[in-house]
């Protein structure tokens, strides 16, 4: 949701902020802008993508500079709504990511005091509020214009006369990479990696300048020592590594994202020790909050720590989350996001911590806000991922939550065994579905020819056709819905058609008769059938028009295999009909907007 970078020291600013900035395109990627700072300020700026931005714009010079790529919000995809934005000087330029939601009244005030506007962004008041207090003190107007707004804001300012950037941050993600005698800031880590693992995130509040060698961060007025912590990524991480597409490569490393989670600490959960036993903060419920493809990880997830753990467990959209539907320090939530970022699920968190809920987080990215505003954080190990559809943090979300519920679990020591013996046996697995990559692209291929499709699932397998109908809308742009199977009589059938491929998922639980039953009443209204199914399933090729084979496991454990499938399901049929695979139309990766 739009990408900021920053850059002092002794390079030229240009070449780094362009290469940082491709790096976080998957933040947002309608247009995007540079400026440098030279005697004056320059800046660059068009619609497009950076990496043709990186082709075509003209040299600017200057050691230090900002950029920005923009996802638009407020104000269309135009040169003029591109960051950085500029005063009515043109000697103060703002990148910012979040939103203002008193700009309209800031606007009409400034107006009337004599700004000019040249953009509709919420963002050019930061511009025209620091023109107006500013008195030689680049920070302390930065601070005084920051009173004035209302919103999210990750800022980042840069000012003729002025050697240092100026940042802050509320509420939207903001980092400094800092380097030898140069320092870089960006919405995220990965955009630093190429110059320092080196990194610090800042916190809601923070206020800093950041200049080649040094740091100084304050907060509330006073000077704050945020601590320095080494990115446990490396550049090779967060490149193609061969892959056609950030997606293929993110696919292909599952199996480790599935081993490395594993090995994740899983915290003390101190409501569940209580579990049962007389106290005051007794565990009534588990409320999951997610959104996207983390949502359907979490409703896996209920359905998990229901079976497993016998706890009352539900799931909510963030943002649909009401903070009247938790009992009051009684429901332990537990908050989904690869990201850490996602404005919603911090929201509806923070809602919690206001009703004494003891609150947990689950995201691949640490110093994320997330984790600044949760009791206890679960790392998922999936490494960065980059193309905005989630794979991998998916892969290596469901792999955590099970990992919860058996930890959570009052299983015999016999059952427990079990199922950790089964739950090792998946990186091999998944690594079988990829082994079998091409004859699923085929299928893929032939997906790719339709303009609809159908995910049916039941039970478990529910969420998991929830899963592939969004993975295939996301990439492919094919309209994509997903029904529990005993559903899809009451109204899709009507628009079942032989052109409408239906994508069953039929693993070998207690809902295989059920689905089976499903199965023949959709082939008898004509559509192709594609099925999910196991192994050594004889009975279902006789009901359906193509199988996809799924390695034989415990059917608990199927969301783990039946999504991969799906996963190289979506992916073939976008590349088939040529889509941007990693940065789909209009979608951002990390959603830091509420
Ligand atoms: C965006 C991304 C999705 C992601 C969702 C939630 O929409 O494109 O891939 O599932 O945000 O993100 P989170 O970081 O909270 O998991």
């Amino acid at each position: 949701m739009c990408g900021i970078v920053g850059y002092v020291g002794y390079r030229e600013a240009q070449p780094i902020l362009l290469e940082s900035l491709q790096r976080l395109e998957y933040r947002g990627y309608d247009s995007c802008g540079i400026a440098t700072l030279n005697d004056s300020l320059t800046m660059s700026k068009d619609v497009g993508r950076v990496v043709d931005f990186a082709k075509n714009s003209p040299k600017i010079h200057g050691k230090a500079g900002i950029g920005h790529t923009r996802w638009a919000t407020h104000g269309t995809v135009t040169s003029a709504n591109a960051h950085p934005h500029l005063d009515c000087t043109g000697n103060i330029a703002v990148v910012h990511n979040g939103v203002i939601e008193n700009f309209q009244k800031l606007r009409d005030d400034l107006t009337k005091e004599g700004h000019r506007f040249n953009s509709d962004t919420d963002t050019e008041v930061i511009a025209h509020l620091i023109e107006k207090y500013y008195q030689g003190d680049l920070k302390e107007a930065v601070s005084k214009a920051l009173t004035e707004v209302t919103g999210t804001y990750a800022v980042v300012v840069l000012a003729k006369g002025h050697k240092d950037l100026v940042v802050a941050r509320q509420e939207s993600p903001l980092v400094i990479g800092v380097g030898d005698k140069e320092n870089f800031v960006a919405s995220d880590v990965a955009a630093s990696l190429d110059y320092t693992d080196r990194t610090i995130y800042l916190e809601d509040g923070d206020i800093g300048i950041v200049s080649p060698d040094s740091i100084t961060i304050t907060n509330n007025g006073q000077t704050v020592k945020r601590e320095e912590q080494i990115v446990p990524w490396s550049v090779e991480d967060a490149q193609k590594a061969g892959y056609e597409h950030f997606m293929l490569k993110e696919i292909h490393e599952q199996p480790k994202a599935i081993e490395n989670t594993l090995r994740a600490q899983i915290p003390f959960i101190k409501p569940l020790t209580i579990l049962g036993a007389e106290s005051e903060k007794r565990l009534e419920d588990i409320m999951l909050i997610a959104c996207g493809t983390s949502y359907h990880a979490g409703l896996i997830g209920e359905y998990v720590i229901g079976k497993l753990c016998r706890v009352p467990t539900r799931v909510k959209i963030a943002s649909e989350f009401d903070p009247n539907c938790i009992a009051l320090e009684k429901t332990w939530v537990l908050g989904i996001s690869q990201s850490g970022e996602t404005t919603d699920t911090l929201r509806a968190l923070k809602h919690a911590n206001s009703r004494g809920c003891p609150t947990i987080g689950i995201t691949n990215v640490q110093g994320s806000s997330i984790t600044r505003i949760t009791e206890q954080v679960i790392f998922t190990q999936s490494g960065p991922e980059i193309g905005v559809a989630a794979t991998k943090t998916f892969i290596a979300q469901l792999t955590a939550l099970y990992s919860l519920a058996l930890k959570m679990a009052q299983l015999d020591v016999k059952a427990q065994e079990s199922y950790q013996t089964e739950f090792k046996t998946l990186p091999s697995k998944v690594q079988q579905i990829l082994d079998n990559e091409e004859q699923i692209a085929e299928y893929g291929r032939q997906l790719a020819k339709c303009d609809n499709a159908f995910f049916v699932g039941r039970g478990i397998s529910y969420p998991v056709a929830m899963e592939g109908a969004l993975k295939l809308k996301e990439i492919s742009y094919i309209h994509a819905e997903a029904y529990a199977a005993g559903e899809i009589k009451h109204g899709p059938f009507a628009l079942l058609r032989s052109n409408t491929p239906i994508i069953a998922i039929a693993p070998r639980d207690n809902t295989y008769d059920a689905m089976l039953t499903s199965i023949k009443e959709i082939k008898a209204r004509g559509p192709q059938v594609i099925a999910l199914a196991q192994e050594d399933d004889e009975e279902i090729q006789q009901f359906v028009d193509i199988v996809i084979r799924i390695p034989k496991v415990d059917p608990l454990f199927s969301p783990f295999l039946n999504t991969v499938a799906m996963q190289l399901l979506a992916y073939y049929a976008a590349k088939e009909r040529g889509c941007a695979i990693d940065l789909p139309v209009n979608l951002a990766k990390s959603v830091t907007v509420p």
